[in-house]
């Protein structure tokens, strides 16, 4: 253990993820002390303790019954701050992680096409908020990740069927969004690593087998009852024991890559992945920011270099 570098407490609430993460701080000598953000007490008028504080707190936490941990971190996060404690995708992020319509602005404001989105906030605005846009046409939630409330609607008569309907999903924060359906050259996404101001690899999936659920968790893709696949929603070919829907996109060279570099740059945004689609007609549209890098173990395998321990040797490098 390196005497100089000062601990880092990854702040979370999702402990299936972090053995990768635990492995190259650990081969990295760090000292990490895990911080889950499910539920506790915060004096206010403590002192927070020394170190570089590292938040990978997740849109879809309220999937794991942790609807109260965006806004626990939100305080812990305003606290750190406060006392001037080094967060790595602090407090400014965090929004950015839970909507996607701070992410899309955010986007466009740094020159970056996203696919023509309305928010509807509120059940009974999303109809309004869908005329204009010409079927097909998909929803999602504003609080996403996972996939959450992503579906492909072929008329307005189906949307409505769905807003009034029992299958209806109602999104975390009340925010529904329409946006134009990507009609993608091939079926697969891009995904693009960043870690400190580095590339450090693109990912693919396949959306064909994979539909809308881009999850690089196994828990998001296998029915819990049977151990199987699940054919996700907006998948058209069903995946079988041994798909594996993500794979190191090689060799990625794209002028896009320095522009998402330049836009985590100004955002402070220090680890995130950002993915794209692109359409047939040429356009490359981007649609989601996640403020955390990958883990999928067939991925890693294969990428030149591994992202949790690039996030290690940054964390090592941010407190030196
Ligand atoms: N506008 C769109 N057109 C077509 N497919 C889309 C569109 N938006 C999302 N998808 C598909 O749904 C997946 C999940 O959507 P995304 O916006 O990334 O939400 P999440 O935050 O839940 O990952 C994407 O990876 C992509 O495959
Ligand atoms: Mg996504």
């Amino acid at each position: 253990m390196s005497s100089t570098s000062p601990k880092i407490y990854a702040l979370h609430e999702n402990t299936e993820w972090f053995p990768p993460f635990a492995r190259a701080f650990e081969a990295e000598g760090l000292e990490v002390e895990e911080w889950l953000l499910t539920d506790g007490v915060l004096d206010l008028d403590s002192v927070p303790p020394e170190g570089i504080f590292w938040s990978r707190i997740s849109a879809s936490s309220h999937t794991r019954d942790h609807g109260l941990s965006k806004d626990y971190a939100r305080a812990v996060l305003s606290w750190l701050e406060a006392h001037g404690r080094r967060t790595v995708n602090g407090r400014r992020i965090l929004e950015l992680e839970m909507s996607k319509v701070d992410q899309l602005t955010a986007l466009r404001a740094a020159g970056i096409d996203t696919p023509r989105t309305v928010a509807a906030v509120g059940r009974d605005s999303i109809l309004a908020a869908a005329k204009e846009f010409p079927a097909p046409f998909i929803t999602k939630h504003n609080q996403g990740g996972k996939g959450l409330g992503v579906r492909k609607f072929e008329s307005h008569g189906e949307l409505a069927d769905y807003v009034s309907g029992p299958d209806f999903e109602e999104p975390a924060d009340g925010i529904t969004l329409i946006q134009e359906f990507i009609n993608a050259a091939e079926p697969f996404i891009t995904r693009v690593e960043i870690v400190g101001s580095e590339f450090i690899y693109a990912i693919r999936a396949d959306t064909a087998r994979g539909g809308f659920q881009l999850c690089p968790a196994d828990a998001c893709a296998i029915d819990p009852s049977t151990g199987k696949p699940i054919m996700p929603p907006g998948a058209t070919i069903a995946p079988d024991e041994d798909t594996q829907l993500f794979s190191l996109r090689e060799g990625f060279d794209h002028p896009i890559i320095g522009k998402y570099l330049e836009f985590a740059k100004r955002m402070g945004l220090e680890v995130c992945g950002i993915e794209f689609m692109e359409t047939a007609d040429g356009r490359i549209l981007t649609y989601d920011v996640n403020t955390n890098t990958n883990y999928n173990a067939v991925v890693e395998a294969a990428a030149p270099r591994s992202a949790p321990r690039a996030l290690a040797q940054y964390l090592k490098g941010v407190g030196a």
